[in-house]
C-alpha cells in the first residue's frame, strides 16, 4: 500500500512528545518527509532540541528535523509551565549530534508539499506560526496540502481562557490565516482532548513493554502524572496524540463540518474558534472538520496496542 506522505509541526512538549513518539512507530504506513518545531509550550531552542533528540533517540536520523518560528507572527509569545522548563518534565534524552535543517520550517514544509504533487498531509500540534508563514511566503501551497490535521481551538470553552485554546490562544492571526485560506482543516480540538486524562493504568500498560519508545513514552506520562500530585496540577491529558489518531484511526472521533473563523481582535475572546452551528452564514465554506466526540475505550486500546505491536515486530 502506497505510504501517507506527511510533515508534522511541533512544540515540543509532553503530549506532543507522545504523539511524535506515536507516529514514529508508524513509518509502515507514514512516509515522514520532515518534522518540523515551533515555539509554544516552551521557547524555540527546547521544542526544537526536544523534537531533534527524541528523533535521533529512537534512531530516525533519515528525517529531516527543521527550526520554525521562535514567536507567533505579531504577538508576544507565551508559553506554557505545565511542560516544565525544559518541555519534557525531569525527563532526559540524550542529545543528537545531528545539525537542524538548513532551511526553516516554513520552507521546508512548502518544498515538501511541492514534492509530494497535492498529496500531503500535515499534522501540527503547536500554535499554526509556521504554517501561515508558509501560507504567506507560498501561498500556492494551499493547493498542495490535501488536509491539516491541527491539534487546536475548541468549538465550547477553553484552557488558556473561558473562550480559547492555548495553540490558539498563543498565535491567533496565524490561526486565522490557516482557516482562511481555502486549507482543508480537521480540527481536534478540546472538545475531545480534554476527554483524554491519562489514567494510570495505561501508563503502566505501557511501561511493561520492553522496546525504547515504550520506554520513553512512560517516562514523559510518568512525569506529566507526578507533576499533577507534586504541582497540583489538572489531570494530563493527550491532547495531540488525539490530533495524530485523527490520522491513522479517525473511526474513534465524530466530526462535524463547519465553516470556522478565529478571533484574533477580542480582548476576552483572543484566539477563540468560533464555529457557524446553525449555517447563518450560508456564503462561507465550511472549512474544518472538527471533532465533537472520542470513543475513550477505542482511543486508549489503540494507544496501548501501537506500543505493544511495535514490540512484536
Ligand atoms: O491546549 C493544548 C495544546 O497546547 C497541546 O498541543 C499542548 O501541547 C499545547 O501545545
Ligand atoms: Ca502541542
Amino acid at each position: 500500500m502506497k505510504k501517507l506522505p506527511i510533515v508534522m509541526d511541533f512544540d515540543t512538549g509532553t503530549d506532543d512528545a507522545i504523539a511524535l513518539i506515536c507516529a514514529l512507530m508508524h513509518r509502515d504506513i507514514l512516509d515522514i518527509r520532515a518534522i518540523t518545531a515551533v515555539a509554544g509550550n516552551v521557547p524555540l531552542e527546547a521544542t526544537a532540541a526536544n523534537t531533534l533528540n527524541i528523533v535521533d533517540a529512537l534512531g530516525h536520523t533519515d528525517i529531516p528535523v527543521a527550526k520554525g518560528a521562535a514567536a507567533p507572527l505579531k504577538r508576544e509569545l507565551k508559553c506554557a509551565i505545565s511542560h516544565g522548563k525544559t518541555g519534557l518534565g525531569d525527563v532526559v534524552i540524550p542529545p543528537s549530534k545531528r545539525s537542524f535543517s538548513e532551511k526553516d520550517a516554513a520552507e521546508v514544509i512548502y518544498d515538501a508539499a511541492v514534492e509530494c504533487k497535492g498529496e500531503l498531509i500535515c499534522l501540527a500540534t503547536g500554535p499554526q506560526t509556521n504554517l501561515a508563514l508558509a501560507i504567506q511566503r507560498h501561498p500556492d501551497i494551499v493547493h498542495l496540502i490535501k488536509k491539516v490535521y491541527i491539534m487546536g481551538g475548541c468549538l465550547v470553552g477553553g484552557n488558556m481562557t473561558q473562550a480559547s485554546e492555548f495553540n490558539a490562544y498563543v498565535d491567533p492571526d496565524a490561526l486565522q490565516i490557516l482557516f482562511r485560506s481555502g486549507l482543508d482543516i480537521a480540527m481536534i480540538g478540546l472538545d475531545v482532548t480534554l476527554q483524554t486524562e491519562l489514567p494510570v493504568w495505561v501508563k503502566e500498560m505501557v511501561e511493561r513493554i520492553e522496546t525504547p519508545e515504550a520506554r520513553l513514552a512512560s517516562q514523559v506520562m510518568d512525569f506529566c502524572l507526578r507533576r499533577n500530585k507534586e504541582w497540583g496540577y489538572d489531570v494530563a491529558n493527550l491532547h495531540d496524540v488525539v490530533a495524530f489518531c485523527a490520522i491513522v484511526n479517525p473511526s474513534v472521533l465524530r466530526f462535524k463540518r463547519y465553516y470556522v473563523d478565529v478571533e484574533t481582535e477580542g480582548t476576552i475572546t483572543r484566539g477563540m474558534t468560533v464555529a457557524d452551528f446553525r449555517d447563518v452564514c450560508p456564503d462561507k465554506e465550511k472549512n474544518a472538520d472538527c471533532a465533537e466526540d472520542i470513543d475513550l475505550g477505542g482511543f486508549w486500546k489503540w494507544f496501548v496496542d501501537i506500543f505493544k505491536d511495535y514490540e512484536r515486530k
